[in-house]
């Protein structure tokens, strides 16, 4: 199996990069002869539209780039997968780019398509039978409809060039992809999705139903979530600096944000432990002036992000302490001896903690 993978993607640290790696590891695991091209690494110029292709020099291009090697790259592969972060509801300039540049394996003389739509006819028919295409979309938006105009486009380009559609991997909410800590069940899910598709594109070219579904398992419970966390990674890529945007530091960051590990505690109350308890839980992170209050009534949660005057207990210490709480990597009892965690009110309920909210299983 020829797999053919061409990445649109500008930015060399962003997500389309990451999973599209996470995508090639699984397609070594199988014998697939891979060919990899990073589109934004060379100077692929824009098609003129004039038809020199067609006209002048059949199936040569008036460009002399290094679209010419891939074009006989594309005749080559049995499976073309195209990867590109989404830019206002479309692929991004450098595969659009690519595909118009595609033009050369075209010819005149419309024929109808397998969606019943005319196309140009191939100039190699032989050479695009059974050939398919997979393609790998990133966002940042949450809604699945604005990714439907992408995803069309692609539909469409594959009927146009007489390619088996195998399988469409679409990541939406990419900036909440670094919060590690509070969805680790799901973005292991998500992480393998793209590796066991890289699997299946170098073995059938066809994607399951299920990785597809795995990959786009949303990572917010609504949009209001959403909002909030997507908002928290721009907050602190903005406070790094935007050199620093998606540099390892940020990501570790953004991933052990108080702010989406107290919401996430919030959420993962266990409804029967806590199915008798009336209490106030106040958590104060001294070095970042943050203050929550986690009301538990009777099975439900709500948490604030406020100060708290008189709760049932109050937990004072520094994020990064309760970041090793929540994680289950801290001495708790040095913790307390050293004061590194100060308690006040009722530290009974502070041994419940890990009963009332379970690590998160989602
Ligand atoms: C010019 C531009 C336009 C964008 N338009 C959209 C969009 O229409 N829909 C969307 O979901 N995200 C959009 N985004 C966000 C990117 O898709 C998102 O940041 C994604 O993670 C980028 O991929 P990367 O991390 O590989 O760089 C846009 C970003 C840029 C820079």
């Amino acid at each position: 199996m020829n797999v053919l993978v061409v990445r649109g993607n500008p930015r060399k640290n962003g997500f389309t990069q990451y999973l599209t790696d996470q995508f090639c590891i699984g397609l070594k695991e199988v014998e697939a002869s891979i060919t990899d091209i990073d589109l934004a690494a060379h100077d692929i110029k824009p098609c003129l539209g004039c038809y020199y292709c067609w006209l002048t020099k059949p199936g040569q291009c008036v460009h002399h780039d290094p679209m010419s090697g891939f074009l006989e790259e594309v005749l080559r592969a049995d499976v073309l997968v195209c990867a590109t972060p989404v830019y206002y509801f479309a692929m991004s300039s450098y595969l659009k780019t690519f595909f118009e540049r595609t033009f050369p394996l075209t010819t005149e003389g419309l024929e109808v398509s397998s969606m019943n739509l005319l196309r140009n006819q191939l100039r190699y028919p032989d050479r695009w039978k059974g050939k398919k295409l997979i393609t790998i979309t990133v966002g940042a938006l949450r809604s699945r409809e604005a990714y439907e105009p992408i995803n069309q486009t692609f539909r469409l380009i594959a009927d146009t060039l007489d390619l088996e559609l195998g399988g469409q991997l679409t990541r939406p909410e990419s900036h909440l992809l670094p919060y590690r800590l509070s969805k680790p069940m799901t973005l292991k899910r998500v992480e393998s999705a793209f590796v066991r598709a890289g699997h299946e594109a170098g073995t059938t070219g066809v994607l399951s139903e299920t990785v597809m579904t795995d990959a786009a398992l949303p990572l917010s419970p609504d949009g209001a979530y959403f909002r909030t966390y997507s908002n928290i990674y721009w907050e602190h890529a903005t406070s790094s600096g935007a050199r620093n945007v998606n540099s390892p530091a940020l990501l570790d960051r953004v991933g052990k944000d108080p702010d989406i590990l107290m919401r996430e505690m919030a959420r993962s109350i266990d409804p029967r432990a806590t199915a008798r308890v009336k209490a106030m839980l106040q958590f104060d992170f001294t070095d970042r002036d943050l203050h929550y209050r986690l009301t538990i009534d009777c099975g439900q949660c709500v948490m604030v992000a406020e100060p708290t005057e008189n709760p049932d207990l109050r937990v004072t210490c520094t994020t990064d302490i309760w970041v090793a709480l929540f994680m289950r990597q801290l001495d708790v009892g040095a913790a307390l001896r050293q004061r590194v965690i100060v308690l006040e009110g009722d530290k009974s309920l502070f041994t419940r903690l890990g009963r009332y909210f379970p690590p998160p299983a989602v």
